[in-house]
């Protein structure tokens, strides 16, 4: 592996956590930078157990700042950024949609202009990547009956989330495109696994039934998202560094394809066998109706659609299969039930988030008027 001096954006965040613990598993002795602003979404709880590595450092800070980025290219001599950080809730964009063009655009944008800067214009280090995580959102939405998407499918972002993304995708290959700078691209479908903030649906579903309180459903749950494990992600990424060619971009994807009627009723009905077999759980959660005996599939709520909701995602990833050998490692059956596990086991975790900002969130999701399913 030739680039083993990493600046992690976005590092305390769920996708950035999870590479980072990842990344320093299989890579012990690279030294790893990770740069957070540690909005409400950061959580330095995330990177616990890599904060004593030897090789890892954690700096507080906002990519957006010009001067402190060179200071740890430089003062760390990094030769790879791998760049998380970003606003990543479609809902929140679709409210306010300013933060996500701050940081999105103009926050990866500062990010390039200083890699060019040090890794080019001072001729700082030869070999160095700049590895951009993008979203499978930048290219629309599909009908029922499409095509999957390719990496040749044309942009059409429908929220301003997909909008910053795409946004921010074309400035990365500008920079390759224009100065030479070495970019690669992943575009992504819907990540879950450990650490996802709970005002994404998988992790909302899960801490709500285990509470006792509604499951939201937008619209008539029939929009489809393709489901990739967050590992799978960093292993889609690993191979991306180790193997992939600069200039190119790699669609990540599992064939994960499901509704989300279908997907929460899934979730649902994971929880009365577990409770079945493990007597603590209804004492540790009295008003999950599991702990009564029933399927928590009653706490299903159909409410008022999101604007603009895109019907489907679908990634075709046959070039990362057929260029460099990716192949997941968890299917979404294995999947889900390993990341059930995880809330189960990490309850002290998702409690601690439930302060007053979540709530506000959560709060105003569940004023939206029900609707008939
Ligand atoms: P997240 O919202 O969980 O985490 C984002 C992280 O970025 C947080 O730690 C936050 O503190 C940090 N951050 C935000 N603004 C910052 C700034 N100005 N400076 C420094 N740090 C800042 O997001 P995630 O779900 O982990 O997504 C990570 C990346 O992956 C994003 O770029 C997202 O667009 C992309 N992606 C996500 C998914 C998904 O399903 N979650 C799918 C495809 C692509
Ligand atoms: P989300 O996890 O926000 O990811 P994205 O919008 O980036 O795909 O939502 C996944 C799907 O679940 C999406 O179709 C919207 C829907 N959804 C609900 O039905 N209820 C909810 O409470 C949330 C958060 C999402």
């Amino acid at each position: 592996m030739q680039f083993d001096r990493l600046l992690v954006t976005g590092g305390a965040g769920f996708i950035g956590a999870n590479f980072v613990h990842y990344w320093m598993a299989r890579h012990p002795e690279h030294r790893v930078v990770v740069l957070d602003a540690l909005t409400y979404a950061g959580n330095p709880a995330n990177l616990h157990g890599v904060r004593d590595w030897p090789g890892f450092r954690f700096v507080h800070g906002n990519i957006l700042d010009e001067v402190l980025v060179e200071t740890l290219l430089r003062e760390e001599a990094l030769n790879c950024i791998v760049h998380f950080a970003a606003e990543s809730h479609v809902d929140r964009s679709i409210l306010g949609p300013d933060i996500f063009l701050t940081t999105n655009v103009m926050g990866t944008h500062n990010l390039l202009k200083v890699a060019k800067k040090v890794w080019l214009d001072a001729g700082m280090v030869t070999a160095h990547r700049f590895h951009h995580v993008s979203t499978d959102e930048v290219y629309g939405s599909l009908a029922l009956a499409d095509a999957a998407f390719t990496e040749s499918t044309p942009y059409q972002p429908t929220s301003p989330y997909a909008a910053s993304k795409a946004a921010s995708d074309h400035l990365v290959r500008t920079y390759g495109h224009t100065y030479g700078l070495d970019i690669s691209i992943s575009n992504c479908s819907n990540n879950y696994g450990p650490l996802h903030y709970p005002e994404k649906l998988i992790p909302l579903m899960i801490v709500n039934i285990l509470q006792g309180l509604p499951l939201p459903i937008y619209g008539q749950g029939s929009n489809v998202r393709d489901w990739l494990h967050v590992e799978d992600h960093c292993r889609g990424i690993e191979l991306i560094l180790e193997r992939g060619k600069s200039g190119e971009t790699y669609n990540i994807g599992a064939h994960g394809e499901m509704t989300n009627i279908n997907l929460v009723g899934a979730i649902c009905d994971a929880f009365p066998g577990r409770f079945q077999q493990q007597p603590d759980l209804a004492r540790r959660f009295p008003r999950c109706p599991a702990s009564q005996g029933r399927n928590p599939r009653e706490l299903m709520k159909f409410v008022q659609d999101r604007p603009g909701h895109d019907l489907r995602y679908a990634i075709n990833a046959t070039k990362i299969r057929s260029a460099l050998g990716f192949a997941p490692a968890y299917s979404f059956a294995k999947g889900i039930q390993v990341t059930i596990d995880w809330y189960l086991e990490h309850e002290a975790w998702w409690r601690a988030l439930m302060g007053g900002e979540y709530h506000d969130w959560i709060d105003r999701q569940y004023q939206a008027p029900a609707t008939d399913p």
